[in-house]
């Protein structure tokens, strides 16, 4: 019966074989290329390592291994100054903590704490029985900031009047444990919602969507999302401000007639139209009331004219873009001399005041008629008494 003991050495011997069979392999770490951190804040190196020889040793939880995270340069043992942390030890030059399980490959490792003295590269490395392997290509490039960096905006496809867009807000999370805080600055009313979300590389960010309607209104707005980063008591923040770029059909749209006052016939006369619209209006077509119904009678922004006898009346233009039309109220070209086409209701009052008069003036001849014949009765009556 062999002894635990026993059996311990063989299983290092064995492994010996397997290790000169394989040759001095080394240590294959996943870790992001590069980490932006806030100086007095916490940084967490997502980390996970593979076991080169799964087929005959794993990293069995009973067995004690050590991480180890060493900056500048791989180098373990010509480098002891540059061992910044090692789970193994009690005291170490980084106060960290290896998160990861590291029976699962998971070396994910917190640095609290940080300051700017901690931008550097950092090479992990597995201090265990039969291990101690160094991964030398692989390393996490730290970057420590004093603010933080800009959130990105990022919106759904094309915003347009009536349609509603999705924003998004991302802001990284360096430090998990105290994500920041977005929130949104818009010219309407929204509901965002938060959460904290993991990226490819295994680095966390949080993410902030609304959703909204824009409208024509909107258009030209600013709107804002603010990370507000906790650090130690204090806040430090960082803003990203897009303008919203809504496209609308025409709006706003107006016919001038210029000049305004009535023109005589063989006078030059401008019809212009306006009006606001995103993409900017393609086509403005004029239109003159005639016989109650809107003919088109011209395309383009201006409409200019040699007034003649027919041109009296009222105009309106329309404006189209791709997003559709906007259509003006209706303006009035006057002539000197032309009899205005006369409303059939002003007849209407106008023959009704006439028909009043009449009764009224029968009323009054009459009345006066009889007063006249009954005075002279008087007379009469007066004379013969
Ligand atoms: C590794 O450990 C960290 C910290 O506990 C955890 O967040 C992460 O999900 C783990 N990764 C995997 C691949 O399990
Ligand atoms: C780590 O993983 C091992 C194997 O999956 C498991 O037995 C152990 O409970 C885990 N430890 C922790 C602290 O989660
Ligand atoms: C960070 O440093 C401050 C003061 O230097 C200390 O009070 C705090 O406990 C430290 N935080 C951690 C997580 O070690
Ligand atoms: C916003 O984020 C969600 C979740 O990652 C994604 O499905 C969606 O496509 C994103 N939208 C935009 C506008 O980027
Ligand atoms: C919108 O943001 C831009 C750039 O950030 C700024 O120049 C402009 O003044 C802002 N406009 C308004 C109306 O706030
Ligand atoms: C930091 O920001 C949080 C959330 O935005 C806020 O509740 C808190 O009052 C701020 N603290 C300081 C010291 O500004
Ligand atoms: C308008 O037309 C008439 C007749 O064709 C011409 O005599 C006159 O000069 C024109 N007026 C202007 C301002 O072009
Ligand atoms: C009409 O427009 C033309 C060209 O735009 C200009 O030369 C002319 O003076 C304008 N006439 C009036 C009456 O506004
Ligand atoms: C503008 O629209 C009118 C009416 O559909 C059309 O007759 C005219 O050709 C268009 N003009 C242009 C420049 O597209």
């Amino acid at each position: 019966m062999a002894c635990p003991e026993n059996m311990f050495f063989l299983i290092g011997l064995f492994m010996s074989g397997v290790l000169a069979c394989f040759g001095q392999r080394g240590l294959i770490a996943t870790m992001p290329d590069r980490l932006d951190v806030l100086t007095g804040s916490c940084v967490q190196i997502p980390c996970a390592f593979d076991n080169p020889y799964q087929y005959v040793y794993s990293f069995d939880s009973t067995i004690l291994t050590s991480g180890v995270w060493i900056k500048e340069s791989p180098q373990f043992a010509q480098s002891p100054n540059n061992v910044v942390f090692n789970s193994g030890k009690k005291v170490n030059r980084y106060q960290g903590k290896i998160t990861g399980n590291m029976s699962q490959q998971n070396c994910t490792t917190v640095f609290f704490n940080v300051t700017t003295s901690y931008s550097d590269k950092y090479f992990f490395r597995i201090e265990s029985q039969p291990f101690r392997l160094t991964y030398p290509e692989k390393y996490v490039e730290i970057v420590v900031m004093d603010l933080p960096p800009s959130p990105i905006i990022t919106v759904s496809g094309e915003v347009q009047e009536g349609t509603p867009v999705s924003l998004n807000c991302s802001a990284v999370a360096p430090c998990p444990e105290h994500p920041p805080e977005l929130a949104w600055t818009l010219p309407t009313q929204f509901t965002p919602e938060n959460q904290l979300q993991e990226n490819p590389d295994q680095t966390k960010s949080v993410l902030s969507t609304v959703t909204f309607t824009p409208s024509y209104l909107h258009h030209e707005k600013n709107i804002t999302c603010t990370a507000v980063y906790p650090v130690g008591t204090s806040n430090k923040t960082a803003e990203h401000t897009m303008m919203l770029h809504v496209s609308f059909s025409p709006k706003d749209t107006s016919a001038s007639i210029s000049p305004a006052d009535p023109v005589l016939v063989g006078s030059c006369v401008n019809l212009t139209c306006s009006s606001t619209a995103n993409p900017p209006v393609t086509n403005f077509t004029w239109f003159q009331i005639s016989g109650g119904k809107p003919t088109q009678v011209a395309s383009g922004q201006s409409y200019t004219l040699n007034v003649t006898v027919g041109d009296g009346g009222l105009y309106y233009c329309e404006a189209r873009n791709s997003h559709g039309r906007g259509k003006s109220e209706e303006e009035k070209l006057a002539i000197i001399g032309q009899e205005e086409p006369v409303n059939p209701k002003v007849y209407e009052i106008i023959g009704k005041t006439l028909a009043l008069l009449f009764l009224f003036s029968l009323i009054v001849f009459f009345a006066w008629r009889r007063r006249t014949s009954r005075l002279s009765n008087g007379f009469e009556m007066t004379d013969r008494s």
